[in-house]
């Protein structure tokens, strides 16, 4: 470590570092605030690495919040198509709506306002404002937190409110307020690639001489942990009915208030243990489902396994053909046309094993 470093300030470090270390990235290169947000609305949801090509689709697409604001919900679910929370997406399109309705099409530039958009929380506001437009409020995104609550001996769970209000002033009173928005992607981006979860390179760190963690040699104990939670564990059982052709596929939109909203994917019944195949067809929903058909000729999937943040989904797929019409129309799809719909990763996986799947 050199001289200078040794005697520079946290914010000092912080921005050294950001200065020779940062990635050049899209939205960093744009003043535009449409463009500032749609990127934080995609990175609220993954790393940087995997949301970069979608914000160039997105952006591509949709240039500005005019384009964006006449799209129709189903194509910005499919855009959106395997980043997950797919209310994000839908969100994005109401506050398209808004932008346009309250501001008549140009971003706003208070926090407040900002803040008052669908789908903007205080995280997303406060890197949309600092970035934007220079506004000095602090980010607290998972990464900074992490790195605060190790530099400055954070011992209050990560996820409590007081852990968060803590990390949220020490980031304030480190601000640099030239410059708010390089303080807070510094940050977010120091916790993202340097301060990581596990085994960070601390012996190489720049802010080694000052972090509690380190000199306290806990850093693998803080951030401390919440006490954890069981996921629930969901069955689901599709049909997946064909037309004896083979053209159609019965394929139904999922409008309940749950996991995948707006999203398609097929006839099916939930169950909450595992069920067998000789169980299921006696099952009165799904009886329902297939007008008590045998089962008799079904082709059967393996068991597709599909992770979410709260729950685990397990399912399976039973295929076979029918003629009978027992179903509304606008829910059997051209097997050349199920690409081009929004689906589940979950759904996306289990089309590309099947052999009919163009
Ligand atoms: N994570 C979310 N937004 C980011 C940004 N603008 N820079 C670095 N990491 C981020």
């Amino acid at each position: 470590m050199d001289y200078m470093n040794a005697t520079m300030t946290f914010t000092g470090k912080l921005l050294k570092w950001y200065d020779e270390n940062k990635r050049d990235l899209p939205w960093r290169r744009t003043k535009d605030p449409y463009l500032i947000w749609l990127s934080e609305i995609i990175l609220q949801q993954t790393r940087i690495e995997q949301g970069l090509p979608y914000y160039e689709k997105f952006a591509t697409a949709f240039p500005d919040v005019r384009s964006l604001s006449s799209a129709s919900e189903t194509e910005i679910l499919k855009y959106w198509q395997g980043l997950g929370y797919y209310s994000r997406a839908r969100n994005l399109l109401e506050a398209a709506h808004q932008v346009m309705i309250r501001f008549n099409g140009k971003f706003p530039s208070t926090y407040a306002e900002i803040r008052n958009l669908r789908g903007v929380g205080d995280y997303t506001a406060a890197a949309i404002s600092s970035i934007a437009f220079q506004l000095p409020y602090p980010v607290v995104d998972g990464n900074v937190l992490r790195f605060l609550s190790r530099y400055f001996g954070e011992e209050a769970p990560i996820g409590s409110a007081k852990a968060k209000k803590q990390i949220r002033e020490r980031a304030l009173n480190a601000m640099d307020v030239e410059d708010p928005g390089s303080f807070n992607q510094a940050m977010m981006e120091f916790g993202a690639r340097y301060c990581i979860p596990v085994r960070p390179d601390c012996k190489n760190c720049v802010f080694l001489s000052g972090c509690f963690a380190y000199n306290h040699q806990v850093v693998d104990q803080i951030p401390v942990k919440d006490k954890q939670v069981l996921k629930r564990i969901r069955y689901f059982h599709y049909l997946v009915m064909r037309k004896s052709d083979g053209q159609r596929v019965l394929m139904k939109k999922r409008i309940e208030n749950d996991i995948w909203k707006g999203l398609y994917d097929f006839p099916m019944i939930e169950t909450n243990q595992p069920v067998i195949f000789k169980r299921l067809v006696n099952i009165p929903e799904w009886k329902a489902l297939t007008a008590s058909h045998s089962g008799a000729g079904v082709r059967k999937s393996g068991v597709f396994r599909h992770l979410l943040t709260h729950q685990v989904i397990l399912a399976q797929f039973y295929e076979w053909t029918t003629d009978a019409d027992l179903f509304t129309h606008e829910t059997w799809i051209s097997i050349y046309d199920m690409k081009n719909l929004p689906v589940p990763k979950l759904i996306d996986n289990y089309f590309h094993t099947l052999d009919w799947f163009v």
